[in-house]
Protein backbone atom coordinates (compact mmCIF):
# COMPACT_ATOMS: atom_id res chain seq x y z
CA UNK A 1 0.00 0.00 0.00
CA UNK A 2 1.63 3.18 -1.29
CA UNK A 3 0.29 6.56 1.01
CA UNK A 4 1.82 10.06 -0.09
CA UNK A 5 2.20 12.79 2.31
CA UNK A 6 2.23 16.51 0.04
CA UNK A 7 4.44 19.12 2.19
CA UNK A 8 5.65 22.48 1.54
CA UNK A 9 5.77 25.15 4.07
CA UNK A 10 7.23 25.56 7.22
CA UNK A 11 4.16 24.37 9.98
CA UNK A 12 3.63 21.40 7.67
CA UNK A 13 7.08 19.87 8.31
CA UNK A 14 6.24 19.90 12.27
CA UNK A 15 2.74 18.31 11.09
CA UNK A 16 5.12 15.97 9.12
CA UNK A 17 7.02 14.67 11.92
CA UNK A 18 4.39 12.62 13.69
CA UNK A 19 3.25 11.01 10.78
CA UNK A 20 6.25 9.69 9.59
CA UNK A 21 6.33 8.10 13.23
CA UNK A 22 3.18 6.28 13.01
CA UNK A 23 3.51 5.64 9.37
CA UNK A 24 7.07 4.01 10.14
CA UNK A 25 4.91 1.57 13.14
CA UNK A 26 3.47 0.10 9.61
CA UNK A 27 5.97 -1.62 7.46
CA UNK A 28 3.12 -2.43 5.19
CA UNK A 29 2.58 1.03 3.99
CA UNK A 30 5.34 2.70 1.53
CA UNK A 31 4.81 6.29 2.92
CA UNK A 32 6.36 8.42 0.22
CA UNK A 33 7.16 12.87 0.96
CA UNK A 34 6.69 14.97 -1.99
CA UNK A 35 8.02 18.52 -0.70
CA UNK A 36 6.54 21.36 -2.95
CA UNK A 37 9.06 23.72 -2.23
CA UNK A 38 6.63 26.06 -1.42
CA UNK A 39 9.70 26.87 1.28
CA UNK A 40 13.04 26.58 0.49
CA UNK A 41 15.68 28.39 2.45
CA UNK A 42 17.55 26.56 5.06
CA UNK A 43 15.82 28.15 7.93
CA UNK A 44 12.40 27.94 6.49
CA UNK A 45 12.50 24.24 5.32
CA UNK A 46 15.99 22.01 5.78
CA UNK A 47 16.54 22.68 9.76
CA UNK A 48 12.90 21.23 10.59
CA UNK A 49 13.74 17.83 8.73
CA UNK A 50 17.14 17.70 10.46
CA UNK A 51 15.34 18.93 14.07
CA UNK A 52 12.77 16.44 13.69
CA UNK A 53 14.93 13.70 12.47
CA UNK A 54 12.08 13.40 9.38
CA UNK A 55 13.55 11.68 6.31
CA UNK A 56 14.71 13.32 2.79
CA UNK A 57 11.75 13.83 0.87
CA UNK A 58 11.35 11.16 -2.06
CA UNK A 59 11.00 14.29 -4.22
CA UNK A 60 11.49 17.91 -3.77
CA UNK A 61 9.49 19.83 -6.67
CA UNK A 62 11.36 23.50 -5.85
CA UNK A 63 8.67 25.84 -7.07
CA UNK A 64 9.40 28.31 -4.98
CA UNK A 65 7.89 31.75 -4.21
CA UNK A 66 5.27 33.64 -6.67
CA UNK A 67 1.95 34.97 -6.66
CA UNK A 68 -0.88 32.89 -5.36
CA UNK A 69 -1.81 31.46 -8.95
CA UNK A 70 1.45 31.31 -10.24
CA UNK A 71 2.55 28.86 -7.49
CA UNK A 72 -0.15 26.64 -6.79
CA UNK A 73 -0.68 25.93 -10.50
CA UNK A 74 3.76 25.40 -10.88
CA UNK A 75 2.71 22.93 -8.12
CA UNK A 76 -0.14 21.26 -9.77
CA UNK A 77 1.40 20.63 -12.85
CA UNK A 78 4.43 18.76 -10.99
CA UNK A 79 2.40 17.17 -8.14
CA UNK A 80 0.53 15.48 -11.17
CA UNK A 81 3.32 14.13 -12.93
CA UNK A 82 4.59 12.39 -9.73
CA UNK A 83 1.22 11.15 -8.77
CA UNK A 84 1.24 9.83 -12.29
CA UNK A 85 4.47 8.32 -11.91
CA UNK A 86 4.10 6.72 -8.39
CA UNK A 87 0.38 5.93 -8.60
CA UNK A 88 -0.11 6.70 -4.75
CA UNK A 89 -3.03 4.58 -3.25
CA UNK A 90 -4.02 7.64 -0.76
CA UNK A 91 -2.74 11.73 -0.66
CA UNK A 92 -2.14 13.08 2.45
CA UNK A 93 -2.14 16.79 3.14
CA UNK A 94 -1.62 18.77 5.49
CA UNK A 95 -3.09 22.67 6.97
CA UNK A 96 -4.14 25.33 4.75
CA UNK A 97 -1.13 26.55 2.80
CA UNK A 98 -1.08 26.73 -1.46
CA UNK A 99 0.90 23.01 -1.33
CA UNK A 100 -2.08 21.81 0.94
CA UNK A 101 -4.24 22.97 -1.79
CA UNK A 102 -2.54 22.11 -5.06
CA UNK A 103 -1.77 18.62 -3.26
CA UNK A 104 -5.63 17.64 -2.59
CA UNK A 105 -6.47 19.01 -6.37
CA UNK A 106 -4.21 17.36 -8.25
CA UNK A 107 -4.72 14.10 -6.30
CA UNK A 108 -8.55 14.42 -6.40
CA UNK A 109 -8.66 15.19 -10.35
CA UNK A 110 -6.53 11.71 -10.41
CA UNK A 111 -9.40 9.77 -8.53
CA UNK A 112 -6.83 9.03 -5.86
CA UNK A 113 -8.45 9.74 -2.07
CA UNK A 114 -7.09 12.56 0.03
CA UNK A 115 -6.96 12.49 3.73
CA UNK A 116 -6.98 15.96 4.75
CA UNK A 117 -4.87 16.07 8.44
CA UNK A 118 -5.89 20.35 10.06
CA UNK A 119 -9.66 19.84 8.45
CA UNK A 120 -12.41 21.57 9.28
CA UNK A 121 -10.38 24.91 10.57
CA UNK A 122 -12.23 28.02 9.75
CA UNK A 123 -12.29 32.17 10.33
CA UNK A 124 -15.51 32.47 8.25
CA UNK A 125 -13.22 35.32 5.69
CA UNK A 126 -13.13 34.62 1.97
CA UNK A 127 -9.90 37.54 2.11
CA UNK A 128 -7.88 35.11 4.26
CA UNK A 129 -5.91 33.39 1.69
CA UNK A 130 -5.74 30.23 3.97
CA UNK A 131 -9.66 29.95 4.52
CA UNK A 132 -10.02 29.09 0.29
CA UNK A 133 -7.29 26.55 0.67
CA UNK A 134 -8.96 25.35 3.82
CA UNK A 135 -12.95 25.07 2.00
CA UNK A 136 -11.76 23.33 -1.37
CA UNK A 137 -9.27 20.71 0.24
CA UNK A 138 -11.97 19.72 2.89
CA UNK A 139 -14.65 19.36 0.29
CA UNK A 140 -11.96 17.46 -1.95
CA UNK A 141 -11.20 14.80 0.61
CA UNK A 142 -12.37 11.74 1.00
CA UNK A 143 -10.85 11.69 5.13
CA UNK A 144 -11.35 14.79 7.23
CA UNK A 145 -8.94 14.34 10.26
CA UNK A 146 -10.11 16.98 12.55
CA UNK A 147 -10.30 18.43 16.61
CA UNK A 148 -13.10 18.09 18.30
CA UNK A 149 -15.35 20.32 18.85
CA UNK A 150 -14.94 23.63 16.39
CA UNK A 151 -13.80 21.95 13.49
CA UNK A 152 -16.05 19.12 14.01
CA UNK A 153 -18.65 21.41 13.99
CA UNK A 154 -17.43 23.72 10.73
CA UNK A 155 -17.43 20.20 8.55
CA UNK A 156 -21.26 18.92 9.42
CA UNK A 157 -22.62 22.20 8.87
CA UNK A 158 -20.84 22.40 5.72
CA UNK A 159 -22.62 19.23 4.84
CA UNK A 160 -19.89 16.77 4.72
CA UNK A 161 -20.71 13.05 5.08
CA UNK A 162 -20.46 12.16 8.83
CA UNK A 163 -18.36 9.34 8.47
CA UNK A 164 -15.79 11.42 6.40
CA UNK A 165 -15.33 13.30 9.62
CA UNK A 166 -13.24 11.78 11.89
CA UNK A 167 -11.73 13.71 15.23
CA UNK A 168 -8.73 12.43 15.70
CA UNK A 169 -6.80 15.34 18.11
CA UNK A 170 -3.74 17.09 16.60
CA UNK A 171 -0.85 16.01 15.42
CA UNK A 172 0.88 19.51 16.15
CA UNK A 173 0.16 18.58 19.58
CA UNK A 174 1.63 15.49 19.43
CA UNK A 175 4.42 16.63 17.43
CA UNK A 176 4.75 19.16 21.20
CA UNK A 177 4.24 16.25 23.39
CA UNK A 178 7.23 13.94 21.24
CA UNK A 179 9.59 17.05 21.58
CA UNK A 180 8.89 18.72 24.72
CA UNK A 181 11.75 17.34 26.59
CA UNK A 182 14.03 18.12 24.10
CA UNK A 183 13.36 21.91 24.02
CA UNK A 184 16.29 23.86 24.74
CA UNK A 185 16.68 27.39 26.83
CA UNK A 186 17.33 30.03 24.76
CA UNK A 187 18.96 33.14 25.63
CA UNK A 188 18.29 35.98 23.68
CA UNK A 189 18.23 38.13 25.98
CA UNK A 190 18.90 38.26 29.70
CA UNK A 191 15.69 39.14 32.06
CA UNK A 192 11.97 38.93 31.20
CA UNK A 193 10.72 39.62 27.31
CA UNK A 194 8.03 38.91 24.91
CA UNK A 195 8.02 36.99 21.78
CA UNK A 196 6.18 38.34 18.60
CA UNK A 197 5.53 37.21 15.26
CA UNK A 198 4.09 38.67 12.42
CA UNK A 199 3.88 36.74 9.11
CA UNK A 200 0.42 36.81 7.63
CA UNK A 201 -0.27 38.04 3.96
CA UNK A 202 -3.53 40.40 5.30
CA UNK A 203 -1.05 42.04 8.43
CA UNK A 204 2.10 42.17 6.14
CA UNK A 205 0.81 43.03 3.00
CA UNK A 206 -1.00 45.66 4.37
CA UNK A 207 0.66 48.91 5.55
CA UNK A 208 -1.77 50.48 7.63
CA UNK A 209 -2.28 46.91 9.93
CA UNK A 210 1.49 46.56 9.07
CA UNK A 211 2.64 49.95 10.88
CA UNK A 212 -0.33 49.72 13.72
CA UNK A 213 1.55 46.36 15.15
CA UNK A 214 4.75 47.63 14.97
CA UNK A 215 3.71 50.64 16.00
CA UNK A 216 1.98 48.78 19.34
CA UNK A 217 4.95 46.83 19.35
CA UNK A 218 7.55 50.02 19.88
CA UNK A 219 4.88 51.04 22.54
CA UNK A 220 5.47 47.58 24.82
CA UNK A 221 9.56 47.84 24.11
CA UNK A 222 9.61 50.85 25.98
CA UNK A 223 8.72 48.48 29.02
CA UNK A 224 9.53 44.94 28.27
CA UNK A 225 11.85 43.97 25.60
CA UNK A 226 10.04 42.56 22.63
CA UNK A 227 11.74 39.54 20.67
CA UNK A 228 10.70 39.40 17.11
CA UNK A 229 11.53 36.77 14.76
CA UNK A 230 11.96 37.70 11.30
CA UNK A 231 9.45 35.81 8.90
CA UNK A 232 10.88 36.61 5.27
CA UNK A 233 7.87 38.28 4.61
CA UNK A 234 7.75 41.00 6.64
CA UNK A 235 11.90 41.23 6.34
CA UNK A 236 11.82 44.21 3.90
CA UNK A 237 8.66 45.89 4.84
CA UNK A 238 9.27 46.93 8.50
CA UNK A 239 11.35 49.60 8.95
CA UNK A 240 11.03 51.97 11.76
CA UNK A 241 11.50 49.03 15.12
CA UNK A 242 12.68 50.78 18.16
CA UNK A 243 15.70 49.39 19.85
CA UNK A 244 13.02 47.67 22.52
CA UNK A 245 13.12 45.08 19.52
CA UNK A 246 15.28 42.71 18.94
CA UNK A 247 14.95 40.59 15.42
CA UNK A 248 16.77 37.86 15.03
CA UNK A 249 16.45 35.39 11.98
CA UNK A 250 13.62 32.46 11.66
CA UNK A 251 14.02 30.05 14.41
CA UNK A 252 14.03 26.54 14.59
CA UNK A 253 10.99 24.35 15.76
CA UNK A 254 12.80 23.50 18.98
CA UNK A 255 14.24 27.21 19.36
CA UNK A 256 10.91 28.66 18.61
CA UNK A 257 9.37 26.47 21.81
CA UNK A 258 12.93 27.12 23.88
CA UNK A 259 11.79 30.87 22.93
CA UNK A 260 8.32 30.78 24.21
CA UNK A 261 8.71 29.32 26.74
CA UNK A 262 10.87 31.44 28.71
CA UNK A 263 8.80 34.48 27.18
CA UNK A 264 6.24 36.41 29.53
CA UNK A 265 3.15 36.77 26.68
CA UNK A 266 3.30 35.82 22.91
CA UNK A 267 1.78 38.21 20.31
CA UNK A 268 1.44 36.69 16.84
CA UNK A 269 -0.61 36.09 13.94
CA UNK A 270 0.37 32.55 13.59
CA UNK A 271 -2.16 29.71 14.26
CA UNK A 272 0.02 26.82 15.45
CA UNK A 273 1.98 29.63 17.80
CA UNK A 274 -1.38 30.11 19.03
CA UNK A 275 -1.54 26.77 20.10
CA UNK A 276 2.25 26.16 20.96
CA UNK A 277 2.33 29.01 23.65
CA UNK A 278 -1.10 27.90 25.36
CA UNK A 279 0.62 24.19 25.66
CA UNK A 280 3.81 25.74 27.24
CA UNK A 281 1.20 27.86 29.65
CA UNK A 282 1.74 31.34 27.51
CA UNK A 283 -1.24 33.54 26.64
CA UNK A 284 -1.38 34.95 23.42
CA UNK A 285 -2.50 37.56 21.40
CA UNK A 286 -4.05 37.72 18.86
CA UNK A 287 -2.77 40.34 16.19
CA UNK A 288 -5.88 39.29 13.68
CA UNK A 289 -9.93 40.38 14.36
CA UNK A 290 -10.45 36.30 13.71
CA UNK A 291 -9.36 33.10 15.10
CA UNK A 292 -9.74 29.34 13.97
CA UNK A 293 -9.47 28.81 17.56
CA UNK A 294 -11.98 30.08 19.09
CA UNK A 295 -11.79 27.93 21.98
CA UNK A 296 -8.33 29.16 23.45
CA UNK A 297 -10.31 32.94 23.37
CA UNK A 298 -13.61 31.80 25.31
CA UNK A 299 -11.05 29.68 27.60
CA UNK A 300 -9.09 33.00 28.27
CA UNK A 301 -5.77 31.92 26.94
CA UNK A 302 -5.96 34.36 23.72
CA UNK A 303 -7.35 37.81 22.90
CA UNK A 304 -8.29 38.96 19.79
CA UNK A 305 -6.25 42.09 19.64
CA UNK A 306 -6.69 43.01 15.63
CA UNK A 307 -4.15 45.27 14.44
CA UNK A 308 -5.42 48.03 16.41
CA UNK A 309 -2.18 49.16 18.54
CA UNK A 310 -4.22 50.46 21.60
CA UNK A 311 -5.83 47.22 22.08
CA UNK A 312 -2.67 45.38 21.07
CA UNK A 313 -1.22 47.61 24.14
CA UNK A 314 -4.21 46.76 26.42
CA UNK A 315 -4.28 43.36 26.28
CA UNK A 316 -0.84 42.82 26.33
CA UNK A 317 -0.37 44.35 29.74
CA UNK A 318 -3.22 42.74 31.82
CA UNK A 319 -2.44 39.27 29.76
CA UNK A 320 1.08 40.43 31.38
CA UNK A 321 -0.28 40.46 35.04
CA UNK A 322 -2.96 37.31 34.56
CA UNK A 323 -1.28 34.78 37.01
CA UNK A 324 -0.42 31.35 36.01
CA UNK A 325 -2.87 28.80 35.15
CA UNK A 326 -2.83 24.89 34.31
CA UNK A 327 -3.08 24.08 30.91
CA UNK A 328 -5.95 21.42 30.84
CA UNK A 329 -6.59 19.90 27.38
CA UNK A 330 -9.23 17.06 26.40
CA UNK A 331 -8.83 13.14 26.21
CA UNK A 332 -7.49 13.09 22.14
CA UNK A 333 -4.76 15.16 23.63
CA UNK A 334 -2.75 12.36 24.45
CA UNK A 335 0.22 12.36 21.75
CA UNK A 336 -1.40 9.52 19.83
CA UNK A 337 -3.42 11.73 17.03
CA UNK A 338 -1.18 10.56 14.10
CA UNK A 339 -0.97 7.06 15.31
CA UNK A 340 -5.13 7.34 14.90
CA UNK A 341 -4.99 9.20 11.47
CA UNK A 342 -2.85 6.61 9.93
CA UNK A 343 -4.87 3.82 11.25
CA UNK A 344 -7.72 4.93 10.02
CA UNK A 345 -6.05 5.97 6.54
CA UNK A 346 -5.17 1.76 6.46
CA UNK A 347 -8.62 0.57 7.43
CA UNK A 348 -10.02 3.05 5.02
CA UNK A 349 -7.93 1.25 1.87
CA UNK A 350 -8.72 -2.39 3.48
CA UNK A 351 -11.57 -2.29 5.27
C1 LIG B 1 2.78 30.26 3.92
C2 LIG B 1 1.32 29.92 4.06
C3 LIG B 1 0.84 30.31 5.44
C4 LIG B 1 1.74 29.72 6.51
C5 LIG B 1 3.15 30.18 6.25
C6 LIG B 1 4.15 29.68 7.27
C7 LIG B 1 0.04 30.07 1.94
C8 LIG B 1 -1.01 30.80 1.20
N1 LIG B 1 0.47 30.62 3.09
O1 LIG B 1 2.91 31.68 3.91
O2 LIG B 1 -0.47 29.83 5.63
O3 LIG B 1 1.30 30.14 7.79
O4 LIG B 1 3.52 29.68 4.96
O5 LIG B 1 5.36 30.36 7.08
O6 LIG B 1 0.45 29.02 1.51
N2 LIG B 1 10.48 33.12 1.43
C9 LIG B 1 11.83 32.99 1.72
N3 LIG B 1 12.32 31.73 1.97
C10 LIG B 1 11.54 30.64 1.92
C11 LIG B 1 10.18 30.79 1.61
C12 LIG B 1 9.65 32.03 1.38
O7 LIG B 1 12.57 33.95 1.77
O8 LIG B 1 12.05 29.53 2.15
C13 LIG B 1 9.91 34.46 1.23
C14 LIG B 1 9.66 34.79 -0.21
O9 LIG B 1 10.07 36.13 -0.42
C15 LIG B 1 8.15 34.71 -0.36
C16 LIG B 1 7.66 35.01 1.05
O10 LIG B 1 8.68 34.52 1.90
O11 LIG B 1 7.66 35.59 -1.30
C17 LIG B 1 6.37 34.33 1.41
O12 LIG B 1 6.41 32.95 1.08
P1 LIG B 1 5.05 32.18 0.70
O13 LIG B 1 5.34 30.94 -0.04
O14 LIG B 1 4.07 33.10 0.11
O15 LIG B 1 4.51 31.66 2.06
P2 LIG B 1 4.28 32.36 3.46
O16 LIG B 1 4.00 33.79 3.42
O17 LIG B 1 5.41 31.89 4.32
Amino acid sequence: MKITSIVGARPQFVKLSPMVKAFAAHPEVEHAIIHTGQHYSDVMSDVFFRDLDIPKPNINLMIGSGTHGWQTGKMLLGIEVVLLDEKPDMVVVYGDTNSTLAGALAAAKLNIPVAHVEAGMRCLRKDVPEEINRVVVDHVSSLLFCTPGVSAANLNTEGMFWDSVIPAGDVLHDAFVQNKDRIPSVVVLPGKYVVATVHRQENTDDRNRLNSIICALNDIAKIIPVVLPFHPRIEHSVKELSSGITVIDPLSYLDMLGLVSGAEIVLTDSGGLQREAHWLGKMSIILRDVTEHMDLVADGWAVLADADSRTILSSAFSAMKTLDRKVELGPLYDGHAADRIVAKCIEWLEP
